[in-house]
């Protein structure tokens, strides 16, 4: 195994010193490090996080492999500073039994470039009916902890009652899609003065919020964990502060997308912004920034979702919603926070590697810890061309933006995944 001799490097925004990654681990962190059979990296004026943690990544396998596959997704995640996804149960066959899960889970192992930790559905093919078999999954070699229906709304109260007391036995978690979906029928857009102007159907916040408002009832009554998945308005981050000041073991995520663009963006018709839950108001987005900054919101999730070209460019009514996130997440953070690397790792790595339950990550480098890690460039600048991701789908929102940050290195368990901006396989 190489080992690596990282110099002038900032670890998690401090001084600059020198990292040593031998045999899979950090060996040591301090100035003027030698190690004569080192490959030495010159990181002079980058910042080392430890690797980031995706707790929400659509890779689209098995069935839709034209969109993204493990090994595709899961370079696209290396590129970004990942070292860990979390890969959502909405693939075809459904991640809903031990079967399924270990597929994805060995095809992540084979692809070798990020852990990706397979997330269970909750009930049988997201119909909403019968709970999956959530304990053959956990008890599978995926040793799956969370599970979720994303993309369809847990909505039976009952169902997501049963759902959080089975999994409270292994402490697992239930991750929620918050969509009342008796007021989202049709919808298309958020539910406001730009759904209003352009005609098209609106999906109200409180579609949202009365979902989580529920949901964190049903938590508190169980003592059981919820996440809830991409928190997109002002309300739910109310509803979010008043549940954890009681104590409810509820956790919540954003997405850099809803942090960033608002509704405003459906005056193009470019199906590239329709999202679910949808883009919301500068308003919403403010309220979600400050929740991020204080952790009522507790980590940024990218709700990573590819689709295939003719699944997005066709006519916004048509299209799938869904954007790209995994090679952007970092750049759009920088751009919304600057660089407040503590706050950056916390959001990005450290909470969601807690949640997960994933050991090894989430862990800032120093002696003895897996050197899951990457290396920034907070000062380069890059022009975000569709064409050049790894992904296999194109649908960024953010094409031609010009943004901040660049991922230089990845590391997992000390091997690179990317080395000089580019995946080294
Ligand atoms: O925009 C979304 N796309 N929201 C979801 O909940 C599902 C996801 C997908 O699978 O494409
Ligand atoms: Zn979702």
């Amino acid at each position: 195994m190489t080992a690596y001799l990282i110099t002038g490097v900032s670890v998690v925004g401090g001084e600059p010193t020198d990292l040593l990654i031998r045999d899979g681990v950090v060996a040591a962190v301090c100035d003027g490090l030698a190690a004569d059979d080192a490959t030495v990296v010159d990181a002079t004026g980058l910042v080392a996080l430890p690797g980031l943690v995706d707790l929400h990544t659509h890779l689209r396998e098995p069935g839709r492999e034209d969109a993204e596959t493990v090994e595709s997704g899961s370079r696209a995640a290396a590129l970004g500073g990942y070292t860990a996804v979390c890969a959502m149960a909405n693939t075809s066959p459904v991640a809903d039994t031990a079967g399924v899960v270990e597929q994805v889970w060995r095809l992540g192992r084979e692809a070798g470039l990020v852990d990706v930790q397979p997330i269970g559905a909750v009930t049988v093919g997201l119909a909403g009916e019968r709970l999956a078999e959530l304990g053959a999954m956990a008890d599978s070699a995926a040793g799956v902890r969370i599970f979720s229906d994303d993309g369809h709304c847990v909505a039976d109260p009952r169902l997501m009652r049963r759902a959080l007391e089975y999994v409270k036995a292994f402490d697992g978690v239930i991750a929620q899609h918050a969509e009342e979906p008796r007021l989202t029928e049709g919808a298309q857009m958020h539910e406001g003065e730009v759904s209003t102007r352009l005609g098209l159907t609106g999906w109200p916040a409180v579609a949202e919020e009365a979902i989580i408002a529920r949901d964190v009832l049903l938590a508190e009554h169980v003592g059981s964990r919820l996440h809830v998945c991409h928190v997109s308005t002002a309300g739910s981050v109310e509803v979010l502060r008043q549940a954890k000041a009681r104590g409810v073991r509820v956790t919540a995520e954003v997405t850099p997308h809803h942090l960033l663009l608002t509704d405003a963006k459906a005056e193009s018709y470019d199906p590239v912004f329709k999202v679910n839950p949808p883009l919301r108001t500068a308003a919403d987005i403010a309220a979600l920034r400050e929740a991020l900054a204080e952790g009522v919101i507790d980590i940024i999730a990218t709700d990573h979702a590819p689709h295939a070209v003719e699944d997005k460019e066709c006519e916004w009514a048509y299209a799938r919603p869904g954007m790209l996130g995994l090679e952007t997440a970092l750049s759009i953070a920088l751009d919304v926070f600057g660089p407040r690397w503590d706050l950056i790792a916390e959001r990005m790595s450290r909470t969601p590697a807690r949640i997960a339950g994933l050991t090894g990550h989430g862990v800032d480098p120093a002696p003895g810890v897996p050197a899951n890690l990457t290396l920034v460039d907070p000062a380069a600048r890059r022009v975000i061309e569709p064409a050049e991701l790894a992904s296999r789908s194109r649908n960024t929102p953010y094409a031609r933006m010009t943004l901040p940050g660049r991922i230089v290195a990845t590391f997992l368990r000390g091997e690179p995944t990317v080395l000089d901006g580019k995946a080294v396989k």
